[in-house]
């Protein structure tokens, strides 16, 4: 139970209740659950036993699984968990401390009546471009180190005392905070109209290529996949684990979450339309818009009890957000204790002021252009390459029947030979198609419009310099020579 919350807190992150609403909007409404039913099935499922496998029978961090499927992939999981640490975590801790201010304005409706400008030139105080990087805004810096101060607390006291123990917590409080604000947003006049803008299916979107790019990309996201997350998680498991039905539970519970979130996203903007007599496709904004101007007018309008609806709402943001931070910080610091075996202790505090340092970075005024840059290439190219490497790793190299035979053993639910084809062949291709598509846009046109310079400073270099990174990680020899594949862990909990 403790893993299965654990998995599920890293893949329910801030993604859940922002992107993913906005992308079911965008893509014909109810029909987008169609494409992403498919890629649920077609790669997330497939891709989760992979990752759950590799790290249940490897017993240990991504680039302790990879290499001992292979020691010359080890460079692969280093990147795996170098792009989750020093790229997602960067930025995505800077964005849990926004929502971190957030719940506080929200105890007295600090952002006013215009919550464009409020958070735009008040609270971001947003510079010019990506280059003009700006002072560093103090109430964000503050937040910021708080984030890290939990996340560095959680980490420290292992994977039982810290890890686990934090998921039993933080997780069912977000579920009662998710239904609270399902139940409440429901019961607003007009939510019904926002519920049938997000889920009335328009099929004929469906043969628009971006839909079906949309869905797996949103997937892959979602269900923290690529990082080696899962596979650190998944080493921590007793032998005799169901891995299959827990990669089952943990991707549906993931995709549920998605969908049920949607309810509170679409009843809520359902009433703000309704309040400011316009049509709800007016209101809908894109994924940090929605959260930060959209539903603050929205909390601001609401009939009663509005300070609290806010508090309830960031507070939930805060707790996806945390629970998936904390993950991609174990990722990390997993690999460090594997390979060197520095203590747990010295490894999370230095990993975790470093990351808070890097951070820094992202509270200048320049902050939300890096969020944005970063986010776009970790996303786009890290997670999809990474994707492919390891598909490659498993399916080509180790041989995908001999991870489906690990795997199938608790005899529960079994993957079938489609699995072995899926790791080998679709997933790896329907990751290309991503991958070209990305390049394809890349070329065409500066992302958003930034230019050129900022664009391979922050983003093409972040994620080749990981890489750098990694190579050098994976050319240092092992403190302890690498056990065959089923040895115990090298790792400890504690
Ligand atoms: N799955 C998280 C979300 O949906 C994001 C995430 C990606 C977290 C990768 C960890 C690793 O927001």
């Amino acid at each position: 139970m403790g893993f299965i919350l654990a998995a599920m807190g890293s893949a329910v992150g801030l993604g859940n209740i922002w992107r993913f609403s906005y992308l079911c909007y965008k893509n014909g409404g109810g029909a987008f659950l169609i494409p992403y039913a498919i890629a649920m099935v077609v790669v997330g499922i497939p891709l989760m036993v992979l990752e759950l496998g590799l790290g249940h029978k490897m017993r240990g961090s991504a680039p302790m699984s990879f290499a001992k499927v292979n020691r010359h992939w080890e460079w692969c999981g280093w990147w795996a968990v170098t792009c989750a640490m020093f790229g997602i975590m960067l930025y995505y801790s800077a964005v849990i401390a926004w929502c971190v201010n957030y719940v506080f304005f929200s105890i007295n409706l600090s952002w006013g009546a215009d919550t464009k400008a409020f958070f735009f030139q008040q609270f971001l105080q947003i510079s010019d471009g990506p280059l003009q990087i700006g002072d560093i805004r103090a109430p964000i810096l503050l937040s910021l180190m708080t984030v890290w101060g939990v996340c560095w607390m959680i980490v420290f006291f292992g994977v039982q005392k810290g890890l686990e123990r934090a998921n039993k917590i933080f997780m069912p409080l977000l579920f009662c905070l998710i239904a609270i604000l399902v139940v409440w947003s429901l019961n607003l006049k007009g939510a019904m109209e926002g519920i049938r803008v997000y889920l009335s299916p328009d099929f004929s979107q469906l043969s628009r290529p971006q839909i079906w790019i949309d869905a797996f990309s949103q997937i892959f996201f979602s269900l923290s996949l690529a990082f080696g997350i899962m596979v650190t998680y998944a080493s921590y498991l007793p032998r005799k684990a169901d891995i299959v039905q827990d990669a089952v539970v943990i991707s549906i519970g993931d995709c549920l979450f998605s969908v049920i979130a949607g309810f509170a996203v679409f009843g809520t903007l359902g009433y703000m339309a309704q309040a400011l007599g316009k049509p709800v496709s007016e209101v809908v904004t894109q994924s940090i818009g929605l959260a930060f101007v959209t539903y603050p007018e929205a909390i601001s309008n609401m009939p009663a009890f509005s300070k609290a609806f806010g508090v309830i709402f960031f507070s939930a943001l805060v707790l996806a957000g945390l629970t998936s931070g904390i993950s991609l910080v174990e990722a990390f610091s997993a690999a460090i204790i594997d390979k060197f075996h520095f203590s747990r202790k010295t490894v999370v505090s230095v990993v975790c002021l470093t990351g808070f340092l890097g951070s820094i970075i992202f509270t200048a005024k320049s902050g939300l252009f890096w969020v944005d840059i970063l986010d776009h290439f970790i996303t786009n190219y890290g997670l999809v390459i990474i994707g492919i490497l390891e598909c490659i790793l498993v399916g080509w190299v180790l041989g995908a029947r001999h991870l489906r035979e690990h795997v199938n053993h608790a005899g529960g639910i079994v993957m079938t030979r489609f699995w072995d084809i899926s790791v080998r062949v679709i997933a790896p291709a329907v990751l290309g198609i991503l991958l070209f598509n990305s390049l394809h846009n890349e070329f065409r046109a500066p992302y958003e419009g930034y230019p050129w310079v900022s664009i391979i400073l922050i983003g093409r270099d972040w994620v080749v310099g990981a890489l750098i990174v990694a190579l050098f990680m994976a050319m240092y020899p092992w403190k302890r020579a690498l056990e065959s594949e089923e040895g115990s862990g090298l790792h400890n909990k504690s």
